[in-house]
């Protein structure tokens, strides 16, 4: 006991296969590059081609000792999750650690929601985590990995004009917290990251659609008791933490990585 509580903490990801859906910009990106540091080849997962190529050229170093892969795919198909999942055992046979990152989020006044739009957030942000959890299971090894979930404050917290969004957000925690339950005997361990606001191109999209980008730029940062929004290392850095053999022993959690702003009782 005593022996085991003085080694050190591992948080390397040496030799170890990573898939990160929604890698090619954002939050993902920063995760591809994290775990690349870490020591994992890391396969991107998105539907976004350019930037997609862009982000395996970029961090693909000149020794290419950890490569980083691209491979296009709209995680919106289900059909397209086990064309994607034999991809990655193509590539690399197994898989240690899966990150369920690509989602979509929708300005919405509630009467205006159509069914269409409704289904495309849910099947993006929820069906296609369970769906291609489900397709990359038999490839992880015995000795098991992690799945990584990127939910949001919106599971657990009302926004306005959010519902679906918030909706399928929620869900992912639940399914977090299913799999775990499922995937335990097989090693796997499964937690959400819930990020506050974050400053990406998602979060650039939603100021847009306000008529005061800069007003409402400062008023989201003075909602964070730490006084500003994230940036993708901070939820980068929650993933690495998850995802490392030092996290052994953490499974169906949800870390919330939001500066203070869900603890505050008002603003
Ligand atoms: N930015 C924030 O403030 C914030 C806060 C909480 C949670 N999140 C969550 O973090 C995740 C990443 O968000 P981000 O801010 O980096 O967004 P982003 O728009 O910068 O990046 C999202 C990536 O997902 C990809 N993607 C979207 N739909 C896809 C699909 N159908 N198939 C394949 N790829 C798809 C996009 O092409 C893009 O590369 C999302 O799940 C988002 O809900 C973001």
């Amino acid at each position: 006991m005593r022996e085991s509580a003085e080694k050190q903490p591992d948080w390397s990801l040496a030799g170890q296969a990573a898939v990160v859906t929604g890698g090619a910009q954002g939050i993902g990106r920063a995760i591809v590059e994290r775990f690349q540091q870490a020591g994992a080849r890391v396969c991107i997962l998105d539907r976004d081609c350019l930037a997609g190529e862009a982000a395996a050229k970029d961090l693909n170093g000149a020794d290419g000792a950890h490569p980083v892969t691209f491979h296009a795919v709209d995680l919106e198909q289900i059909d397209a999750i086990p064309t994607a999942a034999a991809h990655v055992k193509s590539l690399y046979g197994q898989v240690d650690v899966l990150v369920n990152n690509a989602g979509v989020e929708l300005d919405m006044p509630f009467p205006q929601m159509t069914a269409a739009l409704w289904d495309s957030i849910l099947a993006i942000n929820l069906r296609a985590p369970f769906f291609l959890t489900q397709a990359l299971q038999p490839l992880f090894p015995a000795a098991g990995g992690a799945v990584i979930n990127i939910s949001s404050i919106h599971s657990t917290h009302a926004f306005p004009n959010s519902i679906a969004y918030a909706c399928s957000k929620a869900g992912l925690v639940a399914l977090t917290r299913n799999l775990a339950l499922e995937l335990a005997p097989h090693n796997i361990r499964v937690n959400a990251v819930c990020p506050g606001y974050i400053d990406t191109r998602l979060w650039e999209e939603y100021a847009r659609q306000s008529p005061d980008a800069e007003a409402l730029g400062a008023l989201t940062a003075a909602l964070h008791p730490l006084g500003r929004r994230g940036v993708p290392a901070d939820v980068s850095n929650a993933a690495l933490f998850l995802a490392a053999p030092a996290s052994a022993f953490i499974t169906g959690t949800h870390l919330v990585v939001d500066g203070g702003l869900t603890v505050r009782a008002h603003s």
